[in-house]
């Protein structure tokens, strides 16, 4: 069957292009010079409505649609196709003046006010209700448009509100509970609430997690954690089976943040959605952004599970929400477009379409800014636009990756809750060493969830595990067993789906297939480095391994500065079954961590997408009957790069060398896939 985003892509007759389109912050007169610019630009596909109820309804029972029929109409007729949104992300003024009790309340009890974006408690029923009549007149009303080939649901689910400690969400977490355990007794032994004195006899003496005198209990915070995810998706839900009601035909969607967003679990939405897409902006502060971009191109594919994905929102330029937004430097909107196509992405899509005059976000960056046409950021989107069209022999091609990268939105959480061996182990740390060590090896990876089917990988990686249920953890066994890579790395296997530790020594449940014991976990001080018996720096943290059937490769250095755990292993491999496991038992500098994944893709066979200098990202997308090979020059030098083909883009061939300028990117169509891999 077609993909819902091929028949998109094939609708539009090229990747999709295009943006958040806002006309209600405009005047008329400004929309017909928006259509004619987005002609210009290569526009084919823009987001509409997303934060438009208080315009579609004024006042309760009223709407009033004179402005999306225009709309919709004008772009029809130039050609622009619309992803129509829900504006359900934004309830309107009069709806929080009838209902105040919708307004969200932090853990410390303070009612939050109207007056900006998500105001409304993911459980409250009114909010349901209305959301519900406007979803539903939205979809009755546009069902047939020609214009509309995708249905938006709400906007970036949880990004402002999704943790709420009303007494509204803490009955309905109760029913969540209920649900879940049945029985208090379940819940008691779950949560371990005899720790502390805190057994519950009433299923209403339990209250969401908020502020107290001291430690939260960690199995409540973790499943508040849950329900409140839930309680989102359950709002996903209700329009999504209005939308597929009344308007069968258009495929649905729902944009997300992926690892920006820790509140909710967003593989439990991309589940559900028929097609999954992504909003990802550079984190400015990171000189290597490029590379968090490509983790979070690689988390969205692998929600999709090597299906096409979209890239719903990036920036053309500067943010306005990080406390330094650093504009892009010229060439590197491109490349990072590029690079998200690279790695799976069929559309290439921006917040937002005009660089709003007035309000919140007038000082983030458009595809079209305050200045005009005549700016730098304008013609680098209609030269986007028009190597997009040049590109459009890739869509629906498929990037195929041999090694897995497990992320765990529970694991995160339970990381995180309070009181941990050592504040300063963050999971998004440890996920970004162990892909950026891939990423320098041009190792290309799907980054999946655990439970995923991993046969197909010759490898799987696990930067961390901290909550490991049994179910996963076997699994992983049988991949291993059964012929697989994996390696796990450090303070993974201890707790189950209750943060309840795995008890007979550390850690727990990968104990058989890790072939190892660990007593103690040793934090290290805030700043201290340690040895390793190869003479590089470790951080954060060490662990006492004892070998059960492993092999240490790497120790402790037997010296002082070897740290709590000196002279004993630090990395370790093990034979078991028809496949070999990886233990990393601190966190190792980059570049140890990176020689170690060299050296286990060449035991599991794994190769880079291309053999190029330093600096240069290689991914390739496949078809039938060509591949392209992506090379994105990160350097500020042109780069001579030793594979042959036909470039679509910017390189200059010379026998079997193409030359990549400074910044450029070369998309290499390789027309015998099969014999170049
Ligand atoms: C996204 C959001 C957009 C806009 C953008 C700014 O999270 O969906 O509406 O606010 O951030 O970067």
């Amino acid at each position: 069957m077609t993909h819902p985003l091929t028949a998109i892509t094939r609708h539009l007759g090229s990747i999709a292009y295009g943006g958040d389109y806002n006309p209600e912050q405009w005047p008329k007169e400004v929309w017909r010079e928006d259509v004619r610019l987005m002609q210009q630009a290569g526009v084919n596909l823009v987001t509409v409505g997303v934060f438009s109820w208080s315009r579609l309804q004024p006042q309760p029972g009223v709407f009033d649609w004179s402005l999306l029929d225009e709309v919709l109409d004008l772009l029809h007729d130039h050609g622009i196709s619309v992803d129509l949104a829900t504006p359900t992300a934004a309830p309107p003024p009069w709806f929080t003046r009838l209902h105040p009790d919708a307004r969200p309340v932090t853990v410390s009890g303070n009612r939050l006010a109207h007056g900006s974006r998500q105001v409304f408690c993911p459980s409250n029923p009114a909010y349901a209700e209305a959301a519900d009549a406007i979803v539903t007149e939205l979809a009755t009303r546009y069902a047939d448009h020609p214009a509309v080939v995708l249905l938006h649901v709400h906007n970036e689910f949880g990004n402002h509100n999704a943790l709420c400690y009303c007494d509204i969400s803490a009955a309905a977490f109760r029913t969540w509970l209920r649900g879940r355990y049945i029985s208090l007794d379940a819940l008691n032994d779950a949560w371990g609430t005899d720790f502390w004195g805190q057994r519950y006899g009433d299923w209403q003496e339990i209250d969401p997690p908020r502020d107290t005198t001291a430690f939260r209990n960690p199995g409540q915070d973790l499943d508040y954690r849950r329900f409140s995810s839930d309680a989102l998706l359950a709002r996903y839900r209700a329009e999504a089976a209005l939308l597929r009601r009344i308007a069968p035909g258009i495929p649905l969607t729902t944009n997300h943040l992926g690892t920006l967003e820790k509140k909710v679990d967003a593989h439990a939405f991309a589940a559900e959605c028929d097609l999954v897409s992504l909003d990802h902006y550079l984190p400015a502060a990171d000189p290597d952004g490029h590379i968090d971009l490509a983790l979070n191109a690689d988390l969205a594919r692998g929600m999709a599970a090597g299906r096409p994905w979209l890239l719903m929102e990036h920036s053309t330029s500067a943010v306005n929400w990080q406390p330094i937004n650093v504009a892009k430097r010229p060439g590197e909107m491109r490349r990072n477009s590029l690079a998200h196509l690279a790695r799976g992405a069929d559309g290439i899509m921006f917040f937002q379409w005009r660089q709003s005059r007035a309000g919140a976000e007038k000082w983030h960056s458009a595809m079209l800014p305050h200045a005009g046409t005549n700016s730098r950021v304008w013609d680098e989107v209609c030269k986007l636009g028009a190597d997009l069209t040049i590109l459009g022999e890739v869509t629906g091609t498929r990037v195929e990756a041999d090694v897995a990268l497990i992320f765990d939105w529970h694991s995160w959480w339970a990381l995180e809750l309070e009181a941990r061996p050592s504040v300063q182990m963050r999971y998004l740390d440890m996920v970004r060493d162990w892909y950026e060590a891939l990423w320098t090896l041009n190792i290309t990876c799907d980054v999946v969830a655990p439970g995923s089917d991993l046969t197909r990988y010759k490898a799987v990686l696990a930067p961390n595990l901290y909550l490991l249920s049994e179910e996963h953890a076997d699994a992983l066994t049988r991949y291993v067993s059964g012929g697989g890579h994996l390696a796990v790395g450090c303070f993974s296997g201890v707790v189950d789906a209750h943060d309840r530790v795995h008890l007979g020594g550390y850690p727990g449940v990968l104990r058989e297939v890790l072939g190892l014991h660990i007593d103690e976990y040793l934090p290290l001080r805030d700043g201290d480095t340690i040895q390793l018996s190869d003479g590089s720096t470790a951080a954060l943290w060490a662990e006492r391994v004892e070998p059960r059937g492993c092999t240490p490769i790497l120790h402790f250095a037997d010296t002082p500065d070897g740290g709590p755990a000196c002279g004993g292993p630090v990395v370790t491999r093990h034979a078991f079954g028809e496949g070999t496991s990886w233990y990393v038992a601190t966190r190792p500098s980059v570049t140890t961590l990176r020689d170690l994944v060299r050296h286990i893709s060449l035991e599991a066979g794994l190769r880079a997408a291309a053999e190029v200098p330093e600096g240069i990202e290689a991914v390739r997308r496949s078809g039938p009957d060509a591949s392209y090979l992506f090379l994105v020059n990160h350097t500020d030098d042109s780069v001579k790069v030793p594979v042959e083909g036909v470039d679509l883009l910017d390189a200059t061939g010379y026998g079997s060398t193409t030359e990549i300028p400074a910044g450029g990117v070369a998309v290499i169509r390789e027309p015998q896939p099969d014999q170049q891999r």
